[in-house]
């Protein structure tokens, strides 16, 4: 797809078909994530990948997400590790391991888009819960969730408020 067609045929799925993502696709979309900007490109991020029945049945009994995040073929599961950008930036350093996977997360959705899938970013989750499950090491923090795949009908696009209601010129 032409990149234009791409940024704006992305939209959030929340339903899904049942075609199984492959592990080429996701290793894909994964590339796609890792080559995102990234604060002093000390790449804090982790990815946990999520395909198993068994264990997006866990999380969905256990109260990790919404049912439905849990239908889609395959979880993405955006962790950072912040300590080495604390170290060099203090308090900001938080603040960059959270916009790296921000940066991360687009970029494997506008890959996801341009191979005909679909996702969504999940912010509203049990992060607690999600690091019992998939046993998560305590460096980590558990940021975001990204079901990921066929999208299953059109998704309605969202509008947006007009451009000068939210730029200022200067
Ligand atoms: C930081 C962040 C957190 C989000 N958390 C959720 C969420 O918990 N559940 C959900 O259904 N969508 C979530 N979304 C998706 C937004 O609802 C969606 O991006 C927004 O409504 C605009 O729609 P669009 O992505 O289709 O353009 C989140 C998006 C972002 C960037």
């Amino acid at each position: 797809m032409e990149f234009r067609d791409v940024l704006y045929s992305r939209h959030s799925t929340r339903s899904f078909t049942d075609r199984i993502v492959t592990k080429s696709e996701i290793h894909t979309m994964l590339d796609a994530a890792i080559h995102a900007p990234n604060a002093c490109n000390m790449q804090s991020w982790h990815y946990y990948i999520i395909t198993d029945p068994a264990v997006k049945e866990k999380m969905a009994e256990n109260g990790v997400c919404a049912p439905w995040v849990t239908e889609a073929p395959v979880i993405f599961v955006i962790c950072t590790d912040a300590e080495a950008l604390t170290s060099r930036f203090g308090e900001k350093g938080e603040v960059f391991a959270l916009q790296d996977t921000a940066a991360a997360a687009e970029n494997l959705l506008l890959c996801a888009t341009d191979m005909g899938l679909g996702g969504c970013i999940i912010g509203s989750f049990d992060a607690d819960r999600c690091r019992n499950l998939l046993s998560v090491p305590k460096k980590l923090d558990v940021v975001m969730l990204v079901p990921v795949g066929e999208p299953d009908e059109p998704v309605t696009p969202k509008t947006r408020k007009p451009i000068e209601v939210v730029v200022t010129y200067i």
